[in-house]
């Protein structure tokens, strides 16, 4: 043991969760990141999630294509604790059942979640957006000063280089484009060490030039991270994609390769049209 973890033991941190690294505690020996099983999520009667099933392996980039009110985002509701399903089973790595967890908990677990709509602190500038999104732990923060300054400068530096705002780093956040914000976001999420992180609609809004590339952004995310998108935007996807699901009235239509799922003639008949 090091000796920053002894200290923050003495610090009476019994439960060492200031201490965990986002995602560390996820058991991946054998088989998905995630794993949901039957899981209805029912509104007065109506269905939201029928029964839905779905596996990430670790390191996928996951396309999640559908028509609206398909059930994509009550899905990541489901996976982040929003929502709890009536029934089903939802699993992040071997262990962890999400189904018994908070949202807090799950979050720092190592779930990481975007929102349609970007949230950065408009008034702060890009480079102390990613140290506010950092700094999730203050009492351990404290303590911890010293030593993690640099290794904090060092991973904001690289986050900024990722999210390709390195040129921008002293700008007021509300001053950025659209799509910068969705990326700064996307940057704030990184910062907190998610193992998987759900991402819905991110392009939506975006110019060309800012989908295309966001898609090699999320492309050099997979590996280290498992990411799941939810899009409408095909021609993100296809630029994307490796292995799409195709929700449909809260279960899954199909799932493969994005040439499957186009040539799908249930596919096309709810959703892509002729
Ligand atoms: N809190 C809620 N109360 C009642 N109905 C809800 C609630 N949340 C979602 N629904 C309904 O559940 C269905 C699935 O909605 P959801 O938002 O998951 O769809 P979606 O696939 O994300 O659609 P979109 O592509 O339009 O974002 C819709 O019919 C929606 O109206
Ligand atoms: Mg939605």
């Amino acid at each position: 043991m090091s000796e920053t973890e002894g200290q923050i033991n003495v610090s009476g941190d019994a439960t060492g969760a200031g201490l965990h690294v986002m995602g560390e505690g996820v058991d991946l020996s054998h088989g998905p990141i995630l794993y949901l099983d039957d899981i209805t999520v029912s509104f007065d009667g109506f269905k939201a999630l029928n029964k839905l099933t779905l596996t990430v392996e670790a390191g996928e980039l996951r396309c999640v294509i559908g028509p609206n009110g398909a059930g994509k985002t009550t899905m990541m509701d489901v996976i982040t604790g929003k929502t709890r399903p009536d029934l089903g089973t939802a699993f992040f790595g071997q262990t962890i059942d999400l189904t018994r967890l908070t949202e807090p908990q799950i979050a720092h677990q190592g779930i990481g979640r975007k929102f349609q709509k970007p949230t950065v602190f408009e008034n702060h500038s890009v480079f102390e957006n990613l140290e506010l999104a950092m700094k999730t732990d203050k009492t351990v923060w404290a303590s911890m000063r010293a030593k993690r300054s640099s290794e904090q400068l060092d991973r904001i530096a690289q986050t900024l280089e990722l999210i390709e705002l390195h040129g921008e780093a002293d700008r007021q956040a509300g001053l950025l484009s659209h799509g910068q914000k969705q990326w700064l976001e996307i940057g704030m999420l990184l910062m907190q060490e998610p193992r998987l992180l759900l991402l819905d609609e991110p392009v939506a809004g975006m110019t060309d030039e800012e989908t295309e590339r966001t898609a090699e952004l999320f492309k050099s995310l997979a590996g280290e991270h498992s990411v799941v998108v939810v899009e409408h935007d095909m021609e993100f996807i296809e630029s994307i994609a490796n292995v799409v699901t195709v929700l449909h009235e809260g279960s899954v239509l199909a799932e493969g390769t994005m040439d499957m799922v186009q040539n799908d003639e249930r596919v096309i008949e709810v959703y892509l049209g002729r």
